[in-house]
């Protein structure tokens, strides 16, 4: 079984629900329709009652099987506006934008999953990656422990090392341009936590830089080897090394040359990259070199879950993205 058929196995069993913030959008009716169908998650969608009604007799949506909310009419929004004036206190909000904020599905979605209402939000076909992150972090927060909300990538590359369909996590491939050492760190919580939540499968994380256990020196392998210290203090539980070069994280036989006694021992299935540059080529590259699947940016880090998609996105990648997400949630 592929590692998404997997995932939506497990969000099934896990019976829980999905808000669309974009329910005026062609796409993401279409993937209602089908996450109801392959009963993978209850369904909210958030828009204009008449609009969605229309969609829904184009493409076969049944809405009496949905919940259908517009932000303003509904009964729990001054909860809501005065939720989020509390929350941006510290920005001096007015209530006139609060009012204006909340009526904004984004954020309105996040609120459902802020009171339990729903389980994860899923938006990004219309919005970009910019606003969808920004009503997340404002509305949820971040997730205990964690000091960054960050992305990484599932990629399923589909032979290695007589492996078929090896899942690796790449991380931060999306969110972070250049994170600390703290940051860094915290990257590499949230990576184990998504792995554990998506596939329940025991992170070994490999902390990456283009020297192993000393083998260069400069300023951006000492940031690595910062935030594996921070880890080992913070996180012993965590299987993790570094600093090492990719092929000693990921090849044994060079681990044994170049990391003798790597925890890891080039078997790691979580790839920390030291910044957004590498994380975002390195899963390009493995997508077309390797043929690998890259399915994400999976966001992680916030206190419940909420999830991006590229606005080139298929009504099938709103399906998928809605079965992670619901997952995130642990
Ligand atoms: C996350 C993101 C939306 C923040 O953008 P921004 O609004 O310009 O960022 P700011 O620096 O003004 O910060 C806004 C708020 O978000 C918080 N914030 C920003 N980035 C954060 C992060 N990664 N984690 C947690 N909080 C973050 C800031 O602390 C700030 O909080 P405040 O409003 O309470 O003071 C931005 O980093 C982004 O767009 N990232 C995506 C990059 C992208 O488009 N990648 C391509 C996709 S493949």
């Amino acid at each position: 079984m592929s590692a998404l058929s997997e995932i939506k196995e497990r969000a099934r069993a896990k019976k829980r629900r999905v808000v669309l913030a974009e329910g005026c959008e062609p796409r993401t009716i279409q993937a209602a329709r089908m996450i109801l169908a392959e009963r993978i998650a209850a369904v909210t969608l958030i828009g204009n009652q008449s609009e969605i009604g229309k969609l829904a007799d184009q493409h076969d949506l049944n809405l009496a099987d949905v919940t259908v909310v517009n932000p303003p009419d509904s009964p729990d929004y001054d909860e809501y506006v005065a939720d989020l004036m509390e929350l941006r206190k510290h920005k001096k909000i007015t209530a006139d934008e609060a009012r204006k904020t909340i009526a904004m599905p984004l954020y309105f979605a996040a609120m459902l999953v802020r009171h339990d209402k729903a389980d994860a939000s899923v938006a990004g076909a219309v919005n970009t990656t910019g606003d969808v992150l920004r009503a997340a972090i404002q509305v949820l927060g971040l997730m205990e422990g964690i000091r960054t909300v960050s992305s990484c990538f599932m990629m399923t590359v589909p032979r290695y090392r007589d492996e078929e369909n090896r899942v690796f996590l790449y991380a931060d491939g999306a969110v972070v341009p250049n994170p600390n050492p703290e940051q860094l760190a915290s990257i590499a919580v949230s990576t184990a936590r998504t792995m554990q939540s998506l596939l329940g499968t025991e992170p070994r994380i490999a902390m990456l830089s283009f020297s192993t256990k000393g083998s260069a020196r400069h300023a951006d392998v000492d940031k690595v080897v910062q935030a594996l210290d921070i880890l080992k203090k913070e996180h012993p539980e965590l299987k993790v090394d570094g600093e090492l070069q990719v092929d000693a994280a990921i090849v044994p036989e060079v681990a044994k040359k170049k990391a003798p006694g790597s925890v890891i021992a080039g078997d790691a299935n979580i790839l920390i990259f030291p910044d957004l540059d590498a994380g975002n080529i390195a899963y390009k590259l493995t997508q077309r070199l390797a043929n690998a699947t890259a399915t994400g940016p999976i966001i992680q880090g916030l206190a419940k879950p909420a999830n991006d998609l590229s606005r080139g996105c298929s009504a099938e990648d709103i399906v998928d993205v809605a079965a992670i997400a619901t997952l995130m949630k642990g």
